[in-house]
């Protein structure tokens, strides 16, 4: 998480308690109207309170205005993100093997935003972490 921060500092949103306990974190970058979810995680005990439910809708808002997709990859085999993802409207568009570094694939899924500029979205880069 540290070097996520590091790495996109103006991206990166924090859930906290009352208490100002960080329990939660979504990370996006921005490339021209493409933007990417790189990564959002809760702490176990606090998930399906809908933490990330605000976090993504957060980040979501802020995207709006300037990107008109948001693509994400996701291990195949993580079930409950993939789901979490489906939630807000994100899907599945094709499998990338080999993404992670012990050799799993991902499942690369894509959110359009409709309200947003209709100027062309560039492709990801592929990335291999
Ligand atoms: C995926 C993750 C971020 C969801 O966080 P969360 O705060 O628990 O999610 P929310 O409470 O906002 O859930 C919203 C909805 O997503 C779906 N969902 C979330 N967790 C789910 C699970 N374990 N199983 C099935 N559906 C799930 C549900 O529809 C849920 O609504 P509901 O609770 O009313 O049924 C969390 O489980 C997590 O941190 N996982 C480990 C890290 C990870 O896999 N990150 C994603 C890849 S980078």
């Amino acid at each position: 998480m540290v070097q996520l921060l590091r790495e996109h500092p103006k991206a990166f949103l924090v859930a906290e308690t009352d208490s100002r306990k960080v329990v939660g974190y979504c990370v996006c970058s921005t490339e021209r109207r493409l933007a990417h979810l790189i990564s959002i995680g809760v702490l176990r005990e606090y998930r399906r309170r809908k933490v990330a439910t605000s976090l993504i809708q957060e980040s979501l808002d802020q995207l709006s205005s300037k990107v008109r997709e948001v693509w994400l990859e996701v291990n195949t085999a993580n079930e409950e993100a993939v789901k979490f993802y489906e939630e807000f409207g994100f899907k599945g568009i094709m499998i990338i093997d080999n993404y992670y570094s012990d050799g799993s694939p991902a499942l690369r899924m894509r959110l359009t935003l409709n309200h947003a500029s209709q100027e062309g979205a560039a492709p990801p880069r592929e990335s291999t972490s």
